[in-house]
């Protein structure tokens, strides 16, 4: 951090939440809180929440959460030192420059001047397109049946046929040559000096979700190599956090985004009013994307090309989709080759019909993994049943075996019985293996279970004042088992010690949006009770959770010969009995 912690305090106080979260996001007083449609997910009724107390906020549909910092962040693709700065200036306040260390200013400085000189290159490139000299671009657009509105929305360009053409025109503009490097927009070579890496190309530029421009791809206009070029990764260009598109998608209130390949393929499908269709910069799609994804919608369409490499790229999307807790179905274009060509020779229309008719993951496995067998050939035959009882086993309930199942058996024209003996019979092999498995998945899910009662008690200090007092002689932060969970309530104990309760503040103790996300998730657990009686009796339970295992940890990885702490757990147990006669009062 390179600003002191008062001074980052000072910012933070004179923005008050509500305020500032109200020029975003329409808001409405419910109890304490404030709610309103989340800005990081789409959703139709408001689990965004605004606590003008806690001075923070939280979404209970998407978990995004920290204080009005992290929101800025998150909203305006800042850095912390960014978000900071633009706070100051929201309320005339003087950031002290030389507060900044000399690298961290410097930095800075690289991506708002980058983020500037693609800015400046778009528009050049803009305006390109639609002069004389870009008659040619204008002419390839219209021939793949852009629309001017279209190209006006996703700001399409032109390099002309020179090759320092935007050089020039950045000079003239003052730019330095460091700069222009780092922008990723000029080639280098000892020959020739610097130069225009696009030129004769149609621009694509690529945005951020924030709608700023953080690279580019250029086409050859016709049959050419390479037939794309994109810009290389800087300061402000990452591909594998970045989808073309998802600036638009993100609004466009659809349930499902479709991921397809290509610049292209988004364009049209947008122009046909398929608003919610994205694509990767040029690269494989990565874990990043996928928790990317999983911030705007729970089920995606891959929309992949028909060919091998299409197929391929869907096989390696499908596990990652599942992992970062997405729906994934696969759409077929056949016999066209991707969302574009399909389009135009049937139209929207039969699109959405396809999109309708998108193929579930395991069952597009399962064909891909049909293709790889004779099913003439009885053995092989065999070998395919069996490799599909495998997978089906390995789904975690028992209705979803079932179901998968009755579709496999119905679509393969086996009997449901056999194949659900095969079933059956994978999971009694894995049974050796198997309370292996059953024990890690139950001691994760009792993980879960002692991180959400951390997490109430957490969520209970900064709601009830009166809570500490009940809480103090049972549990100190060391009984929190999770790290960062202990480093925070280590840090709020401090406060609630002090009498001064700030939990907007233990947020700034993260400058990583992440860990802020997490802390603010610290204070905002659902509790599921709502009448006072209940709530005592759910916060008893809880603190006695919490201290069951908090001794349990300690008892495990006591050095036996420790008297003193020895002595601990058994205080510890004689405090846990007395915990029982404990009477909660909130007044
Ligand atoms: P059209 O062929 O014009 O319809 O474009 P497309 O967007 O459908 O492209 P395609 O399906 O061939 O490729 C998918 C994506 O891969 C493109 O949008 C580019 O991001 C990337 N790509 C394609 N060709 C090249 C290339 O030659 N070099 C690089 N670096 N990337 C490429
Ligand atoms: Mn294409």
């Amino acid at each position: 951090m390179y600003y002191p912690e008062d001074l980052i305090e000072e910012v933070r106080t004179k923005n008050d939440i509500v305020d500032v979260i109200s020029g975003y996001v329409k808001l409405q007083r419910k109890g304490s809180s404030y709610f309103g449609l989340c800005p990081f997910h789409n959703e139709k009724s408001p689990s965004f929440s605004v606590s003008p107390s806690k001075q923070m906020y939280y979404c209970f549909g998407c978990g995004a959460g920290g204080n009005i910092i992290t929101f800025i962040m998150e909203y305006e693709n800042y850095s912390f030192p960014e978000a900071l700065r633009f706070l100051a200036d929201r309320v005339g306040m003087d950031l002290p420059e030389q507060e900044y260390s000399k690298e961290a200013r410097a930095q800075q400085d690289l991506r708002a001047s980058i983020l500037e000189v693609n800015k400046i290159a778009a528009k050049y490139y803009y305006y390109q397109l639609r002069t004389s000299a870009g008659a040619q671009g204008m002419e390839y657009l219209r021939a793949r049946q852009l629309s001017e509105d279209t190209m006006r929305q996703f700001g399409l360009g032109y390099a002309g046929k020179f090759s320092d053409g935007l050089y020039h025109y950045l000079k003239q503009k003052g730019i330095g040559d460091e700069l222009l490097h780092q922008s990723g927009l000029m080639n280098v070579d000892e020959k020739r000096g610097m130069y225009d890496k696009f030129w004769n190309r149609v621009i694509f530029p690529i945005m951020d979700v924030n709608n700023r421009v953080i690279g580019f791809g250029g086409r050859v206009m016709g049959d050419g190599k390479p037939k794309y070029l994109n810009s290389p990764e800087t300061k402000v260009f990452d591909k594998s956090r970045n989808l073309y598109g998802l600036n638009i998608a993100r609004t466009s209130r659809k349930k499902k985004i479709i991921v397809c390949e290509g610049y292209m393929d988004v364009i049209a499908m947008h122009q046909a009013g398929f608003n919610n269709a994205v694509a990767s910069l040029g690269t494989a799609l990565t874990s990043q994307h996928a928790s990317l994804l999983k911030r705007y919608t729970d089920e995606v369409i891959l929309s992949y090309d028909s060919d091998e490499a299409g197929v391929k790229a869907a096989l390696r999307a499908i596990p990652m989709m599942k992992e970062a807790g997405i729906r994934a179905r696969v759409l077929h274009l056949e016999p066209y080759k991707d969302p574009d060509e399909f389009m135009k020779a049937l139209g929207a229309e039969a699109f959405q019909e396809r999109l309708d008719q998108a193929q579930n993951s395991f069952l597009f496995e399962l064909s891909i993994l049909e293709k790889q067998h004779d099913m003439q050939d009885p053995e092989s035959k065999t070998a395919f049943f069996k490799e599909a009882a495998k997978k089906i086993s390995e789904f975690e309930l028992e209705v979803e075996r079932e179901n998968y199942i009755e579709a496999v058996a119905e679509q393969y024209h086996t009997s449901f019985e056999g194949l659900r003996k095969m079933v059956l019979r994978c999971l009694m092999q894995g049974l050796p293996a198997k309370p292996e498995v059953v024990r890690t998945r139950r001691n994760t899910e009792k993980d879960d279970g002692l991180k959400k009662s951390q997490r109430m008690l957490l969520t209970w200090l900064t709601e009830y004042k009166s809570f500490y007092a009940v809480l103090k002689p049972y549990i100190g932060p060391e009984d929190f088992t999770n790290d960062f969970y202990r480093k925070v309530a280590g840090i709020l104990f401090a406060q609630l010690e002090e009498g001064t309760l700030n939990p907007a503040r233990i947020i700034d103790c993260f400058t990583d949006a992440e860990e802020q996300r997490q802390a603010a998730e610290l204070f905002h657990t659902m509790v599921p009770v709502e009448k006072e009686e209940e709530m005592k009796k759910a916060m008893k339970e809880t603190i006695g959770k919490v201290m069951e295992a908090s001794l349990e940890q300690r008892s495990a990885t006591m050095d036996p010969a420790d008297m003193g702490a020895l002595q601990q757990v058994i205080e510890g147990k004689r405090r846990l009995q007395e915990l029982q006669k404990l009477h909660i009062s909130l007044e």
